[in-house]
């Protein structure tokens, strides 16, 4: 009798916690291990934080493909990461399968309808800077729901859709431990999320320190939507009504249909080759690969590594490529599907022979015009992904300004993109990150917005995965995955040593080298000085994640720089 009784006390213990679901044992998500460096056979993922890096290897131990991983990724990054995480922003994937099957997926925001190419700009003309920043109307239309959705019916291999979301959404609603970056970085940003938003969100006010959770129960609601409809729980219905009726209540133009309307686009890959390996990149609107193929190009005939890294030699060859590709972004490269981007002629390599002819290897070539400072935004994020047959992922993804327009979008929880920043908001003039803008890239109804982002697949001679790359960084994105490509085929460096390792950029206008403080030594500094060249320090450039795939291995890289986690399995 007394064992019956326990029976029964047990089967009601057991129906408690499976009957009433997982609500019971639903814990916030708390235990951070960042590794910076990690090596595996079967599967790897480096993202800008531990828990979207677990939940995409989870993915894949339970056999999910790369693409899987990655929608995974993605989906927990806009929980754990709002500072570029996103689903209210958009981003580039490029996609490399084991059957050599090469993809783009472009899936930018996209300018609203009633959006116009004076609509940044006062009654003289000139630009109103906070418009395309801050708040309501500085959003594109966000592309990341629909190009996760187009690359899960296209590639997954799980199949279960809703498994790819359920951890963001325990996230978002039972919480994650703020990592101290992440505490801080909320601060940080407290007093003008305020301001935009004209009171209280989940975000703020409130002083955040490392292991505080955060809990965000509109944001799980909208993944609960996402989860149960796909694209359309978000495009289209309650949710679309709502980020439409807030967007438009405070100020923006997205309207239902603008939201409705919005697809997501499979391009042609820029491919190209550097020393026999042929590399596979972005193609607009992002300027990503077209820079990359120019600055790869004019390395070419140069022996680099006996140039050594970062001597006075190479780094002046580095920067007047980049100053001459730089020029050529500025006036020829915007949305393609718009303006006819010169593509083909810009990826030749006697083009870039050409223009490198009078590369002077004793003397600076001035770029005319010296206007604004660097000022572009660098609060993107990446994260590269292989499974174990060799599938591999590379995806670069944005709310362009860090937290993006700051706006939280009322009753969804999501941050609202800025992405309108990126266009050109007065063509012919250095727009507002010291980049100069043209016809090419001006506000158009439906376009999208020129971006620096490079998500990139290098293969190896066999036509195999070798490198697997990008980072976040505006402007430095381009000159970021060239150094590391640099650092990895000619300097022979390892994944977490690339990643690592000091950069530089330079973007044509403003005419100046900018480094970080332990890049280039003071004699090297001293001797382009004399050359010609201005030099300026700055903060950190980028945060690198980079896989190499040799010899059947997987090596990782996630950048010291933040809280970027590798780890495989
Ligand atoms: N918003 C940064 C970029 O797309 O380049």
């Amino acid at each position: 009798m007394k064992n019956k009784s326990f029976q029964i006390l047990s089967l009601f213990i057991v129906y408690l916690f499976v009957g009433f679901g997982c609500k019971t044992i639903k814990q916030p998500f708390t235990e951070y291990s960042i590794t910076k460096s990690a090596e595996g056979r079967n599967g790897m993922v480096v993202s800008a934080h531990p828990f979207a890096t677990k939940v995409g290897l989870d993915i894949l131990k339970k056999g999910g493909n790369a693409v899987d991983a990655s929608i995974a990724v993605q989906f927990a990054l806009a929980v754990c990461h709002p500072t570029a995480g996103n689903i209210g922003g958009g981003g580039f994937m490029v996609y490399y399968s084991d059957k050599g099957e090469i993809a783009t997926l472009d899936y930018r925001e996209k300018a609203p309808a009633a959006a116009h190419k004076d609509m940044y700009l006062d009654a003289q003309g000139n630009p109103i800077t906070k418009l395309s920043l801050d708040g309501a109307l500085a959003g594109g239309v966000p592309g990341t729901v629909e190009g996760m959705w187009q690359a899960f019916n296209r590639y997954s291999k799980l199949n279960n859709w809703k498994a790819l979301i359920q951890p963001s959404i325990d996230a978002a609603e039972f919480g994650l431990g703020l990592t101290k970056r992440e505490a801080d970085g909320l601060n940080g940003i407290s007093k003008s999320m305020e301001e935009i938003n004209k009171g209280k969100t989940v975000f703020n006010p409130k002083t955040w320190k490392e292991g505080d959770i955060l809990i965000q129960p509109e944001l799980a609601n909208t993944l609960k939507a996402i989860r149960d409809r796909g694209r359309d729980g978000f495009y289209k219905g309650d949710i679309a009504k709502k980020i439409s009726q807030s967007i438009i209540s405070d100020g923006g133009i997205m309207t239902e249909q603008d939201l409705a309307d919005y697809d997501a686009k499979w391009r042609e890959p820029i491919i190209t080759f550097y020393r026999g390996h042929k590399i596979i990149t972005m193609p607009p609107p992002s300027s990503g690969g077209i820079v990359l193929a120019q600055l790869l190009h004019a390395m070419e005939p140069h022996n680099i590594k006996s140039l050594g890294l970062h001597s006075t030699a190479l780094t002046h060859l580095m920067v007047e490529a980049e100053r001459r590709s730089y020029a050529d972004r500025s006036t020829h490269m915007g949305d393609s599907d718009f303006y006819p981007v010169p593509l083909k002629a810009l990826i030749e390599k006697n083009y870039t022979f050409d223009r490198m002819k009078d590369f002077d290897p004793s003397k600076a070539s001035p770029s005319a015009n010296i206007k604004e400072g660097l000022r572009e935004s660098e609060e993107t994020t990446h994260f590269s992904v292989v499974d174990k047959d060799g599938n591999a992922v590379s995806i670069t993804t944005t709310l362009n300004g860090g937290y993006g327009s700051k706006y939280v979008v009322k009753g969804v929880g999501f941050i609202l993109n800025n992405e309108m920043d990126d266009f050109s908001v007065k063509p012919g003039v250095p727009n507002l990150y010291g980049l100069i803008g043209a016809e090419a890239n001006k506000i158009e109804p439906g376009k999208r917005m020129l971006s620096s982002m490079t998500p990139t697949i290098v293969l190896n001679k066999d036509e195999k995965p070798y490198i697997v790359v990008g980072t976040p960084g505006g402007s430095t994105i381009i000159t970021s995955v060239f150094q590391t490509i640099l650092n990895i085929i000619d300097h022979g460096m390892d994944a977490p040593t690339s990643v690592a390792a000091p950069r530089f950029h330079h973007q044509w206008l403003p005419d100046m080298i900018y480094t970080e403080d332990n890049c280039l030594t003071e004699n090297v500094r001293n001797e382009l000085k004399k050359m010609g060249h201005t030099i300026t320090s700055r903060g950190k450039i980028g945060r690198v994640e980079a896989i190499i795939l040799k010899d059947g291995k997987l090596q990782g890289g996630a950048d010291p720089r933040g809280d970027d986690d590798a780890k495989a399995y």
